[in-house]
Order: C-alpha cells, then sequence, then structure tokens
C-alpha cells in the first residue's frame, strides 16, 4: 500500500448528485426483492444454440457499430417484435415505430429527458414502480399519485386529479401507466378504462406512458389491447422489456413510439447502440421459441405464487391480505396497520430476509406503510417457505404480528 494521502473526490463533486451508493454486499439468503426472475426457467440451451447460429452467420457485423442496422437496433428483432406487438398486443406499429434500448429503464430515461424539466407534474398510478417513482423525484417532478382499486387505476379519480390541475394552470406533462399487471399490485386495466383513460389524455391534452413489462406474464394469456393500440391520435408512448420474459441481465427493452417523440430520443440516446449481442440472440431465439417459451415461464411462476400464498397463509393467517394478481412476479401484501414495514424491511434483513418495504412503491407513504412487496419468481419454492417463516418470526417479534407462530398453533392442534 502506498502511503501517499488518498485523493480526495469531495470537493470536485457538484451539486445535486444522487446520495453515494452503498457497496453491494450480495443477495440475502431469502430474497424476494428485485424484479428478478427464474433462474430455471432462463432457456439456457435454446440461447446457446441461437448464440452460436447468429455469430458464426453474422458475426463479423458485429464490427460495425450497430452492426450497419442504424441506430434504432437490430433489424430482426424489432421485426419479430412488430409481429408479437400486432398478435399479443393489438399494435400496429412497423420496425421505424420501434427503438431498441438497454433495458426498459433506459426507455423511461429517454421519454423523461425528452419531455420533463425541473417544477413539472406527471400523474403516476399511486402505487408503481419505485425505479420510475425515483427518476421522476431525482429529476425534481412533482408525481402525483393516482389511486387504484382491483382493476387498476381509477378513472374518476384520474379525472378529477386532470380537472383540478387545469383549474391550476397545470398541464401534467404525461400520464404514466403499467396498464397490464400492474407493478406493484398485479391487476390489469379493462379495455373500457383504457378508452377512458384516452378520452381524458386528449380532452386535456395529456399523452400516456405505457409500461407494459410485465404484460407477456399473464396466468389465463387474455390481455386487452395495449392503450398505444387502442389510440386514434399518436399520443401514447409504449414501452416493453425481455426482462421479465427471457432475463433482465440481457438488458434490452423497447420504445414504440411516433416520430415526433423518436426523433428527439435518438438525438439523445448518446450510446453508441444498446448491445448487440443481446439484441442478436434474442432475435435468433425469440422468433421460433417465444410463443412455447411464455406459457410454460408463467406456468412455472404460478406455481411459486401458490406456493408464496400458502406460505403467507400458514405463517401469517389472517393478518396477512392480499388480491391474487392476474400475472407477474410480486405480490402485494397487507399486514396490520400496527406494523411499519421500513422497519420490518431492516430487521428481516438482519435475519437473512430482504422485502421491499411499500412506502418506497407509493407516492401515499401513509396508505403503504404497513404494506410489502414480495417477488415470487427468484426464490425457490423451499426458499419461499422458509423465507416466509423466517420473516412472519421477526414480525411477531418485532410487532407481534402474526400474535402466535405457525409451530405453536400446530403443536396446539395436535
Ligand atoms: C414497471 C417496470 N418498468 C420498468 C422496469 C425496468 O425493467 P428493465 O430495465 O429490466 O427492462 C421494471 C423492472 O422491474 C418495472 O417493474
Amino acid at each position: 500500500m502506498s502511503t501517499a494521502a488518498r485523493f480526495d473526490f469531495a470537493p470536485l463533486l457538484p451539486a445535486g448528485l444522487p446520495a453515494p451508493a452503498a457497496r453491494w454486499t450480495g443477495l440475502a439468503k431469502y430474497s424476494f426483492v428485485g424484479g428478478n426472475n427464474d433462474p430455471d426457467q432462463v432457456p439456457v440451451d435454446g440461447l446457446v444454440d441461437a448464440v452460436t447460429a447468429v455469430l458464426r452467420r453474422e458475426g463479423r457485423a458485429l464490427a460495425t457499430y450497430n452492426l450497419a442496422h442504424g441506430p434504432q437496433g437490430y433489424l430482426p428483432l424489432r421485426e419479430f417484435l412488430t409481429k408479437k406487438l400486432k398478435r399479443d398486443a393489438a399494435i400496429d406499429c412497423s420496425a421505424d415505430d420501434i427503438l431498441i434500448v438497454s433495458g426498459s429503464l433506459q426507455a423511461l430515461d429517454l421519454v423523461n429527458q425528452t419531455l420533463l424539466a425541473r417544477g413539472d407534474t406527471v400523474l403516476i398510478e399511486q402505487e408503481t414502480y419505485q425505479g420510475s417513482l425515483n427518476r421522476l423525484t431525482r429529476l425534481g417532478v412533482n408525481a402525483v399519485g393516482i389511486p387504484l382499486d382491483d382493476q387498476g387505476m381509477r378513472m374518476d379519480a384520474l379525472a378529477a386529479a386532470l380537472a383540478d390541475h387545469k383549474s391550476r394552470g397545470i398541464t401534467p406533462k404525461y400520464i404514466y401507466t403499467i396498464p397490464t399487471v400492474q407493478n406493484p399490485t398485479g391487476s390489469i386495466l379493462p379495455e373500457t378504462r383504457r378508452a377512458e383513460m384516452l378520452r381524458l389524455s386528449q380532452q386535456y391534452g395529456v399523452p400516456i406512458l405505457e409500461d407494459d413489462c410485465y404484460a407477456d406474464l399473464i396466468w389465463n394469456g387474455q390481455r386487452p389491447p395495449a392503450i398505444y393500440a387502442m389510440a386514434r391520435n399518436n399520443s401514447v408512448i409504449h414501452i416493453g422489456s425481455f426482462s421479465k420474459s427471457i432475463a433482465p441481465a440481457l438488458r434490452v427493452g423497447f420504445i414504440v413510439a411516433p416520430w415526433e417523440m423518436m426523433s428527439r430520443m435518438l438525438a439523445l440516446k448518446t450510446d453508441a447502440g444498446s448491445g448487440a449481442l443481446e439484441q442478436m440472440v434474442l432475435a435468433e431465439y425469440c422468433a421460433p421459441h417465444f410463443a412455447t417459451h411464455v406459457p410454460k415461464l408463467t406456468r412455472g411462476l404460478r406455481a411459486k405464487l401458490d406456493t408464496l400464498m400458502e406460505a403467507l397463509n400458514e405463517q401469517f393467517g389472517t393478518s396477512a391480505e392480499f388480491e391474487v394478481p392476474a400475472g407477474g412476479i410480486f405480490l402485494w401484501v397487507k399486514l396490520p396497520d400496527n406494523v411499519d414495514t421500513l422497519k420490518l424491511y431492516q430487521a428481516a434483513l438482519a435475519a437473512g430476509v430482504a422485502i421491499n418495504p411499500g412506502p418506497e412503491w407509493s407516492t401515499n407513504k401513509a396508505h403503504a406503510g404497513s404494506r410489502l412487496r414480495l417477488c415470487f419468481a427468484s426464490p425457490s419454492h423451499q426458499q419461499i417457505r422458509e423465507g416466509v417463516a423466517a420473516l412472519a418470526e421477526v414480525c411477531r417479534r418485532e410487532f407481534g404480528v402474526p400474535a402466535r407462530s405457525a409451530n405453536v398453533e400446530k403443536q396446539a392442534r395436535a
């Protein structure tokens, strides 16, 4: 080790940086956090075949930025998406309407950079994706939460918020929605509400940002058309991802947008293209296999959800309340009011159980204070059962909830 004094970067840092990141300390033993997928469901063999085939055939194209397919991404992947979006979401678009990005997080950044300035207002589902909420907070944007019910965003509440903002001379920059398997609540916005949202969007001149990254993971495979597909006036930006249907570590997402937005986002996408190998492999794998891979994946996810719900019922009894989600990888759970899930999160982590505390996933911190989000895709069935038991133990110790442990109840019944 050198004895020279360490260089001090602190005086160089500009104002307004986010708080520094903590060092990575690894995943918890029982990890119910994040949007991770089921490791056993990554189609490894299919991806190996795809990478070999596409590299042999087109590997020389890697010598050119964007594989010489232009800044919107690898053409066969965009062509796959046009067919998939037509079949599944009723979206009529061409490859020219699609931009491949480095995960839908980059899509969110590009939309935000294009449309938002400090002090702007965005209407957002009250319970929502933390990554979207944090981005808006960081940009100094006012994120106004619209309450949800078991069918997603409430249109009466959206209408009231739009009217209220209009009366104050404020035009929100966009309405952000995760309509098809909402994160974290797991609902699907019915077609009638989609139509009503479009009507309100038109009436108030506010575009819609439709984040559809869970749309492939529906238990019964039935989904309403995308809001993008129902719009008649180019007022919707649609974003999607391969993170939830294939694998999040690939970092491949996409945006479908009118050229007016697309051309602005392209001007802001200064990374010289998203990773080409991932795009090539996905196009090669998905064209023949996506349609058979997804139902297999969702069957496995549904089985894990059942294990999680059984474990919660067994360990927490009536203390844990939840609606059965329509698909996806999350369960949104309500515990009794006296449970503070931000505190539970700390205590559980010390015991090796990672959960997402509700207040981080809501604009209404009080409403979400005793709620939590559990990802059931990445832990195994056994980890789900053990992790929920460990969580119940911590929760009972810290908050007296559940009142009795499942073991004591089993002994009492025996
Ligand atoms: C609603 C929503 N949007 C976007 C993302 C970002 O996904 P990715 O960047 O992996 O495509 C996530 C991830 O969990 C999400 O839940």
